[in-house]
């Protein structure tokens, strides 16, 4: 029996692919490539392009598949992006939900991990944020993913589909063999446009505000490894395939870095100048996210390895340094 990974050839998607053949399990990718990268995709997996909000697409391959479960990644991600085209948001992410969940309902698979996002619990009231924090998202990203977590505890209560709802805080660096890493087109994520510019690919990092309520006044974001995130999506099968009830698990390290933080941590990785620019405060963002992630540690067994920003940030530029025009795939 195969898992089924849905948006498994984006930057997080193609990382659990690979830590999922790592681990002996069959996989089958879905992804209709509008972000992702065909080269992204161990070879070994199987691929389907198409798109998961069609449900012919997805027929098809529960049919021709013997799929015991679902990790799900098929979503657009970029929080400025959803501020100003919300529709497309919620189109996406919340109507792919539906028909996802519609076919498995159908096809009587009965078990999906799910890419939540710190995003949806909005401006904390206070920090570390725990799982049973309110959350209350303030741009329609967030929004369109807590959406998807309520439709999967309805589709549980009605259908019996189990689901662990992992919320990323902020996912940083690259498979530690630099074969496969973050490419997004246009980039917009702070690790990979540092990275950018340590290349000479970009004049300079702008730093959006620099008066936000944290310690240097920059916003302050938890950064975890995309291996360790990976790692805790097979810990969370395991965990539903026990017979657990369904659960959300924060996924961060607990440790908090502010965007200048992260820019002097990359100047001593790279040992290259970076040159940084403050500019305007970006739309969604809020003053600081850090996870409280106890409880993944706790119920999951779930053990980051990467516990230094210094060595997410090692993997990302090996990765960057080998890929100077990351996949090379687009026109
Ligand atoms: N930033 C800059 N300059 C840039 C790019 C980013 O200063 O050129 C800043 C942002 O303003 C923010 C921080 O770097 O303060 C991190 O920004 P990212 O765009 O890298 O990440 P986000 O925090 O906006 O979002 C990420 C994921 C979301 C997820 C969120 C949860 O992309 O999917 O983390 O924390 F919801």
């Amino acid at each position: 029996m195969a898992i089924l990974v849905a948006g498994g050839a984006g930057y997080i998607g193609s990382h659990m692919v690979k830590d999922l053949l790592a681990n002996g399990e069959e996989v089958v990718v879905a992804d209709n490539l509008s972000t992702g990268h065909r080269k992204a995709v161990d070879p070994r997996a199987k691929f389907y392009i198409g798109d998961i909000r069609d449900r012919a697409f997805l027929d098809q391959i529960f049919i021709n598949e013997d799929i015991k479960a679902v990790v799900h990644f098929a979503a657009f991600s970029i929080v400025p992006e959803s501020m100003s085209e919300p529709l497309k948001y919620f189109d996406n992410n919340t109507g792919g939900m539906i028909t996802l969940l519609e076919a498995m309902r159908d096809f009587k698979v009965k078990y999906i991990v799910f890419s939540s996002t710190a995003a949806t619990y909005g401006v904390p009231e206070h920090m570390p944020i725990k799982e049973t924090d309110p959350q209350k998202p303030i741009n329609p990203y967030g929004l369109s993913k807590l959406m998807m977590e309520h439709m999967m505890a309805w589709a549980d209560s009605a259908y019996g589909v189990k689901f662990v709802a992992l919320r990323y805080f902020n996912v940083a660096g690259a498979a530690p063999d630099g074969s496969i890493g973050e490419d997004h087109g246009p980039e917009t994520h702070l690790v990979p446009i540092i990275m950018q510019v340590a290349q000479g690919k970009r004049a300079e990092l702008s730093i959006f505000g620099d008066d936000y309520n944290t310690p240097d006044g920059t916003n302050v974001r938890d950064y975890v490894h995309v291996m360790d995130l990976a790692d805790a999506h097979l810990l969370a099968l395991k965990y539903l395939f026990a017979g657990n009830e369904s659960n959300a698990f924060n996924l961060g390290s607990s440790t908090g870095f502010s965007n200048k933080q992260m820019l002097e941590a990359a100047r001593e990785v790279t040992g290259k100048p970076i040159p940084a620019k403050m500019a305007p405060r970006r739309p969604g963002d809020p003053d600081s996210l850090v996870a409280a992630s106890d409880k993944a540690r706790n119920v999951l067994g779930w053990k980051p390895k990467y516990d230094d920003v210094h060595d997410i940030i090692a993997t990302a530029w090996k990765w960057h340094e080998s890929h100077p025009q990351g996949y090379n795939d687009r026109n």
